[in-house]
């Protein structure tokens, strides 16, 4: 299948921080996988926001109130239909990833029993792994791990004999932040539901790179951040079938999420404002939806086709030079590589590339398991988006081979 061409450069244009230089050199930014960079069409959103419309939402008879409610009822849409939720009201705009996954681990609390099965993979995040054995310490319930093999997938047939009938919930990763690995999900979904356990997909990595199906996947619960896609940090969203939500008792009590508050009792409001308690990000929450528009313009099967020839190019110039152990190497990856040089520490690695303007993350990636199970303390990973170019990449592996001399 062959898609639009990308136009880099007018893409590049986007986005003021790629015209910038960091330590007298052009910026090159790979560490995407962090956080993505922000173009003008959703600063300006923002600004346009702060300028024009700032109020508070769901509250307000007035009309600055109605139009941020209106533009912030809006990006829920988009949302929605960016990940096919069948319902707007499945959708709950949140702070991010980390707050989705523990609504939904607190909300849990009321309703597993000591002996009930939860399992993770050895792939997860620290916010798809910590949540859940708080809850774990709280209920009773046992953490099952779904080991990981030397190519940096999981070892699926382990997972099957997780299951039984006591899993009440499965949480992986639709893509693993160190490694790039992207996980079989539908499989996943698949078998976790003939034993009636239900499956949440941390979304956070896989975002920038892949339009997930909520409705076609049939998953229970999906959560991600904006900031990953090109929108601002500090909102992201909890996708959850609404019968499953309704199930789940408020994560924080306070304005907005009641129907009706009295002494005697305090009944709350539907979906989804139960989940919302609080002002909300809201600026973020409209810039989340402006940074959904931006991506679906250019368009995620183009976004995907131009990040593997990124992947492939990075992978193939690092693998030439001596030395170099690449981490994750699953047949479906996205363009995350992960990777040490003999005998040097990733820090300094990291350290010397930035002196060189090249921005990469290097230590635990907050997935220490993954890092205990290849027995390193931590990697360098670059981590590429579709503003990156094969050019930038060249520098990279100049600059990796100009550090490798000065440290061995
Ligand atoms: N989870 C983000 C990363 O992988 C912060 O870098």
């Amino acid at each position: 299948m062959t898609y639009k061409a990308l136009d880099i450069q007018k893409i590049r244009s986007d986005f003021p921080i790629l015209q910038r230089e960091v330590n007298g050199q052009a910026l090159v930014y790979f560490d995407n996988a962090a956080t993505s960079q922000t173009p003008q069409q959703v600063i300006g959103v923002i600004v346009d926001y702060y300028s024009q419309y700032n109020a508070n939402i769901h509250r307000g008879v007035h009309s600055l109130s109605q139009e941020a409610t209106d533009a912030y009822e809006q990006a829920r849409k988009k949302v929605q239909q960016h990940f096919n939720a069948a319902k707007l009201h499945e959708i709950i705009l949140t702070s991010g990833t980390t707050h989705s996954i523990n609504i939904i681990a607190s909300g849990y609390s009321e309703i597993l029993k000591a002996g009930d099965e939860l399992v993770v993979s050895t792939m997860e995040h620290h916010s798809n792994i910590v949540p859940w054995q708080m809850l774990c310490e709280k209920t009773g319930a046992v953490l099952k791990v779904i080991p990981m093999t030397q190519q940096g997938t999981l070892d699926m047939k382990t997972f099957d004999s997780l299951l039984n009938a006591n899993t009440k919930l499965v949480f992986v990763n639709h893509v693993s932040n160190a490694l790039g690995t992207v996980n079989p999900i539908e499989k996943i979904i698949t078998k976790a539901h003939t034993v009636g356990a239900k499956v949440l997909i941390d979304g956070a990595q896989a975002a920038p790179h892949i339009k997930a199906n909520v409705q076609a996947l049939d998953i229970d619960y999906y959560v991600t951040s904006a900031h990953k896609l090109c929108g601002p940090t500090g909102v992201g969203m909890l996708y959850g079938k609404e019968e499953l939500l309704k199930l789940l008792p408020p994560y924080q009590g306070g304005g907005e999420m009641i129907a009706e508050v009295t002494f005697e009792k305090t009944t709350y409001a539907d979906l989804p404002h139960k989940f919302e308690a609080g002002t909300p990000n809201i600026a973020g929450g409209i810039a989340f939806g402006a940074a959904l528009d931006y991506m679906n313009a250019i368009g995620f099967d183009a976004i995907a086709a131009y990040e593997q020839e990124l992947l492939d190019h990075g992978t193939a110039e690092l693998k030439a030079i001596e030395g170099v152990e690449i981490y994750g190497e699953a047949d479906e990856k996205t363009a995350v590589i992960s990777f040490n040089v003999k005998g040097i520490h990733p820090y300094d690695i990291g350290s010397i590339l930035d002196k060189m303007g090249i921005a990469v993350r290097t230590g635990h990636h907050c997935a220490q398991p993954i890092m205990d199970y290849y027995q390193i303390p931590g990697t360098v990973r670059a981590s590429f988006s579709f503003y990156n170019t094969k050019e930038e990449i060249d520098q990279m592996i100049v600059a990796l081979k100009r550090s490798i001399a000065m440290l061995q």
